[in-house]
Formats: C-alpha cells, sequence, structure tokens
C-alpha cells in the first residue's frame, strides 16, 4: 500500500488557488493514502469568527469537499484534509476522509490550539477507526499530538495508521510522533503546512517537515521545512496489527488499567 502526504504553503484566505494547487499536485501522484494538511484550503490566522464563518463549508454540500470526492474517485486515492466545518452556528477544525467510492467520515479537532479556542468549537466526535480496505485509519489534528490518549484510543479502536493533518508552528511533534507510533504499534502520516502567516499583529512560522513513520519509529519519509509537493512511500498495515514488545511483552495487553484509574486521574 502506497501512503503519504502532500505538503504546501497556503495563501490565506485565497481558498479556490489552494485547492487547486493541491489537486493539482494529487492528480501527478500516484497512492491509496494521502494525508494533506489541517485547514490546507483557507489557510489558518483568522482574524475574527465572522472571517472563519466566511470561510467555513458544510460537508459534504460544500465546494471543497465536493472537489476532494472528484479527485479521490479519479485518481483512486483514499484522501484526508483539512478543512473548516460549519455545521448550523458552530465552526469546528475538522479533517475529513473521502475515499474513491465517495463514502466520507469526518473527525472535529478535540484539542482547540491557543486562538483556535476564540474561533472554533471543540470537537464533539468520538475517536473511531475507519476501515478503507487497505487499512484501518484514524484521524487527529495538530495539537492533539500532545494529548497521547488520543493516539493510544485511535490505537485501541483498531487504527494501523493514524492521519494527522497539522499547522505546527513548535518544533516537538515531529519527534514525538515517533514515540506516538512505538507506544501504540501503528503507522503515523503527519502532514504539516510550511510558510509564514503575519497578520492582525500576529506572525506564525509553519515548521514542514511532514513525514510517515512506521511502528517501530523509523521515518520512512520526511519532506524539508520548505518543500513543497507529494510525498509517498510503500507501507506493509499489517505490520501495525502486531502488538508484541518482545517475546513477554504486549503494548496493550500489560497496560494496568487498574492502577491508571486509582483517583479517577482517567
Ligand atoms: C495547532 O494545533 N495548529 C498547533
Amino acid at each position: 500500500m502506497k501512503i503519504g502526504f502532500f505538503q504546501a504553503s497556503p495563501l490565506l484566505g485565497r481558498k479556490e488557488e489552494n485547492l487547486e494547487r493541491a489537486i493539482s499536485s494529487i492528480r501527478g501522484a500516484k497512492a491509496d493514502l494521502l494525508v494533506l494538511p489541517e485547514l490546507f484550503n483557507t489557510g489558518y490566522l483568522f482574524e475574527s469568527q465572522e472571517e472563519l464563518k466566511r470561510s467555513a463549508e458544510t460537508i459534504p454540500q460544500g465546494f471543497t469537499f465536493s472537489r476532494m470526492a472528484d479527485l479521490a474517485e479519479s485518481q483512486k486515492v483514499n484522501l484526508v484534509f483539512g478543512m473548516a466545518e460549519r455545521e448550523e452556528d458552530k465552526i469546528y477544525n475538522s479533517a475529513v476522509l473521502v475515499t474513491p467510492k465517495g463514502d466520507f467520515q469526518v473527525y472535529r479537532k478535540l484539542h482547540l490550539f491557543d486562538l483556535e479556542k476564540l474561533w472554533f468549537s471543540p470537537g464533539d466526535k468520538e475517536l473511531e477507526a475507519f476501515d478503507i480496505g487497505d487499512a484501518k485509519v484514524g484521524m487527529m489534528i495538530c495539537f492533539d499530538w500532545i494529548f497521547p490518549e488520543v493516539a493510544r484510543i485511535l490505537a485501541l479502536k483498531g487504527a494501523e495508521i493514524i492521519c494527522h493533518p497539522a499547522n505546527l508552528i513548535f518544533p516537538y511533534c515531529q519527534s514525538a510522533m515517533v514515540t506516538r507510533c512505538i507506544e501504540n504499534g501503528i503507522f503515523a502520516i503527519t502532514a504539516n503546512r510550511i510558510g509564514t502567516e503575519d497578520k492582525a499583529g500576529f506572525k506564525l512560522s509553519f515548521t514542514g517537515n511532514s513525514q510517515v513513520v512506521d511502528p517501530k519509529g523509523n521515518i520512512l519519509t520526511r519532506a524539508g521545512q520548505s518543500d513543497e509537493g507529494v510525498w509517498t512511500v510503500d507501507v506493509d498495515p499489517s505490520l501495525a496489527r502486531d502488538k508484541k514488545f518482545t517475546s513477554r511483552n504486549h503494548l496493550f495487553e500489560d497496560r494496568r488499567i487498574e492502577f491508571y484509574q486509582k483517583g479517577n486521574l482517567c
């Protein structure tokens, strides 16, 4: 199975241009599963909820979903991408999985980062694993990485590959995802963005270095800090089904849950 990511620098507010750039890049690639960054079509630094509302779309009725579903069908690729989702009066920072058949799933970011708390509603959906045929995949978004519970729950629910759209500004996550993969025996695709946004008194630079990591923590492919394009690598998702760490250690069965739950700390 060939998996990978698209890394780019979206232009703030120029949704159709961002979408077209991603589509033409992905059209030139061959893959079974590709992940795009968080908010890949809009950019990140919103000034107000009003501005965000104008950029957000409903799923599956919106323009972005419809273009990405067409791409998934014509390229026979499963796509995971981050976008601002509107539902009634709420806006979520969401990740969408769309398959070549047009089936789709939505994950809404549970752990909002910094200014996002002013713009988005926190996610209200369970963490789930979805069967795409070649593998079971789970979704999490950017800052969710700092809560190890997220990757753990996805892995416990059967996710073999975590799809991780991101807009990372700190340099820690790429290394932390190596640990998430080792401790859960899973693959992870982190699709980060690059570039700088300077707006409303804030300046954010995004760290790139999108990567695919395997269950032993090997970085199978990694982009640079300013490269744009699609990267892919062949993987065997069945490697994520073996949770034995040694002949006497099992990543899930050796957990001492009764001790973790003492004092209601979970
Ligand atoms: C982030 O969650 N976008 C840092």
